[in-house]
């Protein structure tokens, strides 16, 4: 039978879970597996305080009788797991494929560390081949679009036609939880993702890029072969 790798990679994290812990959980399908084996351990005694990073994974979690609470009322995490797009080596990260990055970057920030979960189809060599998720506000848009492609075309991305693509859902401008668009932006390998998050600061309507540089701690992988843990 083929294995469920981002549920064996789920199994592998509940051992970073300890008692009373108050943790961050991500957004994705590798995330909900998680949050189903989390509702399983409340459900025979655990005691933890969930942080979800996501509507999506706040309903789920909410159906399995998870503790839950918000970032304002628990600040400071002491981990937040969550899955990625992109992993590569030295642990940098694209995420954002649910379009979800924003609050999971601001749950990430706010633990003491964050452990990745993924299928092995995530891991990368160099970033870029997923693309790189932009959630920018609605209000001047074009502006902002405009503002983006200048950066990448003076850093000598070409990228392909509508290589910056509004995120769509069902015919319409797919809306994030915070009511803002995402804008996809396909340029193919990033040889300096830091190069263009330097220059992402100068755009205003941008209000979060889908990079984690720096921000995960520790990764767990499973492939067919077993399981491997990356860390930072
Ligand atoms: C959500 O916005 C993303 O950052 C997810 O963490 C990422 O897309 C991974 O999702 P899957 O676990 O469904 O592949």
């Amino acid at each position: 039978m083929k294995k469920n790798l981002k549920k064996e990679a789920a199994i592998a994290a509940m051992e970073w879970i300890k008692p009373n812990m108050k943790l961050g959980l991500g957004t994705g399908s590798t995330a909900n597996e998680l949050v189903h084996l989390i509702g399983d351990a409340v459900a025979e005694g655990l005691t933890i305080t969930c942080i979800p990073t996501s509507k999506a994974t706040y309903e789920l979690a909410k159906t399995r009788n998870i503790p839950l609470a918000t970032l304002d009322e628990e600040p400071l995490l002491d981990l937040t797991i969550d899955g990625a797009d992109e992993i590569t080596p030295d642990l940098s990260l694209i995420k954002g494929g649910g379009g979800a990055h924003l609050r999971e970057k601001i749950v990430a920030c706010a633990s003491k560390a964050m452990l990745v979960i993924a299928d092995e189809s995530k891991r990368v060599e160099k970033l870029g081949t997923f693309p790189l998720p932009l959630e920018v506000l609605p209000f001047g848009l074009r502006a902002t679009k405009n503002a983006l492609e200048d950066i990448y075309a003076s850093q000598g991305y070409s990228g392909s036609h509508g290589s910056l693509a509004l995120r769509q859902k069902d015919g319409a401008p797919f809306v994030t939880d915070n009511g803002n668009y995402i804008l996809d932006a396909s340029m193919g390998y990033l040889d300096n993702p830091q190069a263009l998050v330097s220059q992402f600061a100068t755009v205003p309507g941008l209000i979060e890029h889908g990079f984690f540089l720096g921000i995960a701690t520790a990764a767990i992988i499973a492939g067919n072969d077993g399981i491997i843990t990356l860390k930072s």
